[in-house]
């Protein structure tokens, strides 16, 4: 049991008029305190409606948690009541989401934005606030900060929304911060600067950091364990170096040989040949086998399970669970162990 975040088998769909398509199919994982979790996974694996369900902002979508628990100190969050759980968000756990303008007002100029949220949480004067987000601001790289206060977000640039949001969700020293993409979309250097603030917050307020990215390169350099996801379960998970150096699944494998190497152009991730799946057209047995190198009979039948060796690293591979030996023998597949 982790000491901070616990989410247990949580299954979350989308429901239209005539269909259910679960994306997330029992997504189970851990996040201890002052930790830097990542979380990996091609686009559409379900990283960002896994962070979403945690925080339970799916209301304006059709997306409905069907099971599983979001322990955050031992406590449900999905349990709450709704006012409950405002006060947790910002304070307690924060988001810095994929799109800046899920959570930027476009009405509101940015100091009033942030000065709000520092005052409530922090219970401090409007003076006081103030300072403090201009600190913050500063503190995100952002230049001029005290004129930005002023300004509305379609003044600035993408990028710069970005790091007003980053600032936003540092501002309250949550004790968590889920961070999905924050620097997608800002430039190389910016995006180192927002990664050390990030070791910095760790370092020096122990705050936890979930880290979602397709970014193999920044999860390296910034988290302690990596979590892999694939069509809406975790398939692997380790310490971020035994991650790299012993990737275990097909799928991680895959993930890693497809990196960009140093002095290359930063560019998604695709050389795993062939196509995620769509949630509403999931094949049978394990997601990811029709791509697999090594798939066996077995394989396309049955999903394995999440199977947890003595180290807490963890796979969801037929390769390293019973019936491998009978069906590597059938399929004559070779077992890469
Ligand atoms: N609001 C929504 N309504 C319906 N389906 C959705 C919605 N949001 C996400 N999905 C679907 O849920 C699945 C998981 O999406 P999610 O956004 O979690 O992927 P992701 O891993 O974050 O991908 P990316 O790396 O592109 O951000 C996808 O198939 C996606 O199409
Ligand atoms: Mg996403």
């Amino acid at each position: 049991m982790s000491d901070l975040l616990d989410v247990k088998n949580l299954k979350t769909a989308f429901i239209s008029d005539d269909e259910v398509v679960q994306v997330v199919r029992g997504v189970s994982f851990g996040v201890n305190k002052g930790e830097i979790v990542g979380i990996v996974g091609e686009s559409g694996c379900g990283k960002s409606v896994t962070s979403l369900s945690i925080m339970r902002l799916l209301h304006s979508t059709s997306g409905r948690i069907q099971d599983g628990e979001v322990l955050f100190h031992q406590e449900n969050l999905l349990d709450l009541s709704e006012q409950k759980m405002r006060k947790i968000r910002g304070k307690s756990i924060a988001m810095i989401f994929q799109d800046p303008m899920t959570s930027l007002n476009p009405v509101l100029k940015i100091g009033k934005q942030l000065v709000q949220g520092i005052m409530l949480h922090l219970k401090l004067s409007k003076e006081e606030a103030k300072r403090y987000a201009i600190k913050t601001l500063e503190s995100v790289g952002i230049p001029r900060a005290q004129n930005i206060m002023h300004e509305y977000p379609h003044q600035l640039s993408g990028g710069m929304n970005q790091r007003v949001m980053i600032a936003m969700a540092m501002s309250c020293n949550p004790e968590l911060l889920i961070a999905d993409e924050p620097t997608t979309a800002l430039d190389v250097t910016i995006q180192a600067q927002i990664l050390e603030l990030m070791k910095k917050l760790r370092d020096e307020k122990n705050t936890t950091i979930l880290f979602i990215t397709h970014d193999l390169g920044v999860v390296s350099e910034i988290c302690d364990r990596v979590i892999v996801m694939y069509a809406g379960v975790v398939v692997e998970e380790g310490k971020t170096q035994e991650i790299f150096n012993h990737p275990k699944h097909p799928y991680t494998k895959g993930l890693i040989k497809s990196m960009p190497k140093i002095g290359e152009k930063r560019k998604r991730l695709n050389a795993i040949p062939g196509q995620v799946p769509s949630p509403s057209g999931m094949p049978k047995g394990c997601k990811f086998a029709p791509r697999c190198p090594h798939a066996m009979d077995i394989c396309h039948r049955q999903e394995p399970v999440l199977k947890m060796e003595p180290n807490y690293r963890k796979h969801r591979c037929w390769l390293f669970q019973d019936h491998k030996k009978e069906d590597s023998k059938k399929e004559g597949s070779e077992v890469d162990a």
